[in-house]
């Protein structure tokens, strides 16, 4: 990759204040990338993007951010589908009410950017998706049921883009971080009421041993949307310390 791969073209990244996306926008800037980082708040994306101001999980916002960013921004190239929520439980515990929300969020909110967006990638000779998704879509996790029915939407939504969206010159792919080092970690590590134990047993999961960076999971999203990488749509990157698919004997 050069560092002049993303000079000239712009990039949209959701949930680009915190963890992955902000390493996302990072990444992009440094390669030449006009970012927009829409979310529901600016974090720490100054000075790599410019905020625009974005509830994914709602209609309106998702429009008035569009109105916004037609304002500032005359053409769009890239756009990663990053922002996303969790929950922490099992289909039997899980209420209706938490399903509503993450799968509003995580596979309506990811469709809804999309549609606002692909009208405008339409336009680019360098049109690029890349959606995060999760391990959790190719493997089961404990107690991530709505969570991990939303991933594996998001993994069946990139094939369906990749493939709706191939006479249009739209590529189209996904990566599956798994637990990846993030204020979203750090979070679900104070609410275990042992952190330190719960972390090792995090990276204990992993075969590396070792929780993923998001300087990492950006590298592999950034490395599909780059234009240089013309035939690689419909894939699915698992960037995850082997987690997948490797079996290490104990
Ligand atoms: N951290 C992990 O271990 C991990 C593993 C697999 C997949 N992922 C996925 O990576 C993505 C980013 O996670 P992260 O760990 O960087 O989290 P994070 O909490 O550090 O950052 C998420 C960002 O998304 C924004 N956001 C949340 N809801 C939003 C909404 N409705 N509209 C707009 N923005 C919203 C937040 O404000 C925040 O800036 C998520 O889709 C998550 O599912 C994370």
């Amino acid at each position: 990759m050069s560092s002049k791969d993303f000079a000239g073209l712009t990039a949209i990244v959701t949930g680009a204040g915190s963890g992955i996306g902000l390493s996302v926008a990072k990444l992009l800037h440094q390669n030449g990338a006009k970012v927009f980082g829409f979310d529901l708040q600016a974090g720490e994306m100054n000075p790599y993007a410019t905020y625009i101001e974005c509830d994914i999980g709602s209609a309106t916002s998702v429009t008035n951010a569009f109105a916004q960013f037609a304002k500032l921004s005359s053409n769009l190239d890239v756009l990663i589908n990053n922002a996303g929520i969790g929950s922490l439980t099992t289909v039997e515990k899980e209420s209706d009410e938490v399903w509503e929300k993450v799968l509003n969020v995580n596979v309506i909110g990811t469709a809804r950017i999309c549609r606002a967006a692909i009208p405008l990638l339409r336009k680019s000779k360098s049109a690029a998706i890349v959606n995060t998704c999760s391990i959790a879509a190719v493997d089961g996790i404990p107690n991530r049921a709505a969570y991990s029915a939303s991933k594996g939407a998001i993994l069946t939504l990139t094939l369906a883009m990749a493939t709706d969206h191939l006479a249009d010159g739209i590529r189209v792919n996904a990566v599956n971080p798994a637990t990846t080092d993030t204020p979203w970690v750090a979070r679900l590590l104070e609410q275990s009421g042992n952190p330190a134990a719960q972390r090792q047993a995090l990276e204990a999961r992993q075969p590396m041993g070792r929780l993923v960076t998001p300087d990492e999971i950006a590298t592999a999203i950034v490395f599909l949307a780059n234009p240089v990488n013309k035939s690689v749509t419909g894939t699915t990157l698992n960037v995850d310390g082997g987690m997948h698919s490797l079996r290490i004997p104990k």
